[in-house]
């Protein structure tokens, strides 16, 4: 069989989404995931809960990626898995299934960097989706993730800054949480901001490293901020919540942008590729574009379905690595901290 033709299925389960995909040819033929309701209860992501609902999910989500990709398994070329960096209880799972089902159909199994697919998600042919071209910074901003990171070619690459506590959706979440919202309230800050002032309060930007990030006293000045407001006026969160949402997402949008045009002035790079589910914030996306204007940056933000934790990344990753024939042993072990 020639190398272009091959059908590679790519299984994600390194948090609380159970995600499978078929590609072919650079072309996303599925992408399913089943994302996990039941830790919404508890506002934010029960580790034990997730493996469980990971090992219920996982067959009939590989099953309906196979289905919609309209294959049977026999046609599969290789299995790519999430090996880590996530919950070790949710990649036990990925990996062990991807295990299984590539020695079962005697076929290579390939291991794959959550981090580096969140990259490479941008190489998936979609329409509307431009490849960056290389050398590039790529912004990976989520609930678990927020790291820049200099990519030279597609297995070469170099995190030159990263959060050093919280990661920047639960900066959103964690305050949201403060505020009343529910989880994940990243998406509903962002929808409470549109309709808000961004300069009415004012939050600090936390000081850390040129390009390294830190979230963690942004949330203990939202609640320190929040409880004195509210000792004098108990409404105060009911009615100025579009301005308390404006400023917060604001101060994060800011300190953002101040970090991407440190790293570009570091590398003299002024392509950016964002990705990880908190590239749908508005605010981000409208920054973004308008340092296309201000800074001369090209910027890539891909199909939200590609940004979010999806199966669709790890497969693409799989096609790449299958063709640079870096193929994983069949002993290989998840890995919580698995870095870049
Ligand atoms: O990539 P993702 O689906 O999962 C991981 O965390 O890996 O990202 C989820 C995060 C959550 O923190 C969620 O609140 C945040 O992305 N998020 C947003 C928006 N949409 C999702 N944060 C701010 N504004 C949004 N529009
Ligand atoms: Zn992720």
């Amino acid at each position: 069989m020639n190398s272009e033709n091959k059908y590679i299925l790519g299984i994600e389960s390194s948090c609380d989404d159970t995600a499978a995909a078929v590609i072919h040819n650079g072309l996303i033929l599925s992408n399913v995931v089943a994302t996990q309701k039941i830790h919404e209860e508890y506002g934010g992501v029960v580790p034990e809960l997730a493996s469980r609902a990971h090992q219920q999910n996982i067959v009939p989500v590989v099953d309906l990626a196979l289905k919609k990709a309209n294959i049977d398994k026999k046609q599969l070329s290789a299995i790519a898995f999430t090996r880590g960096p996530g919950l070790m209880g949710s990649l036990l799972v990925g990996t062990s299934f991807a295990k299984s089902l590539a020695y079962g159909l005697d076929i290579p199994l390939i291991d794959v960097n959550h981090m580096q697919a969140h990259i490479l998600a941008h190489f998936i042919k979609a329409e509307g989706q431009e490849i960056p071209n290389f050398p590039f910074l790529a912004l990976t901003i989520s609930g678990g993730h927020t790291q820049i990171v200099k990519v030279t070619s597609h297995f070469e690459m170099e995190v030159i800054g990263e959060t050093i506590d919280d990661a920047i959706g639960e900066a959103f979440d964690k305050s949201a949480k403060i505020l009343g919202l529910t989880y994940p309230g990243g998406p509903l800050v962002d929808t409470y901001a549109q309709q808000g002032d961004p300069k009415r309060f004012k939050f600090p930007k936390p000081k850390v490293g040129p390009m390294d990030f830190s979230f963690s006293g942004l949330k203990t000045s939202v609640l320190y901020f929040v409880e004195k407001q509210t000792a004098e006026n108990p409404n105060f969160i009911a009615e100025n919540m579009a301005d308390i949402c404006a400023s917060l997402q604001f101060t994060i949008v800011d300190y953002v942008i101040d970090k991407l045009k440190n790293a570009v002035k570091h590398t003299g790079i002024k392509e950016i590729a964002i990705g990880g589910g908190v590239s749908a914030n508005s605010g981000i996306r409208k920054a973004l574009k308008e340092g296309e204007k201000k800074y001369g940056w090209k910027t890539h933000i891909p199909r939200f379905e590609f940004c979010t934790d999806n199966a669709a990344m790890i497969a693409i990753v799989g096609e790449l690595k299958l063709k640079a024939g870096l193929i994983a042993d069949t002993n290989v072990v998840a890995a919580a901290r698995l870095k870049l």
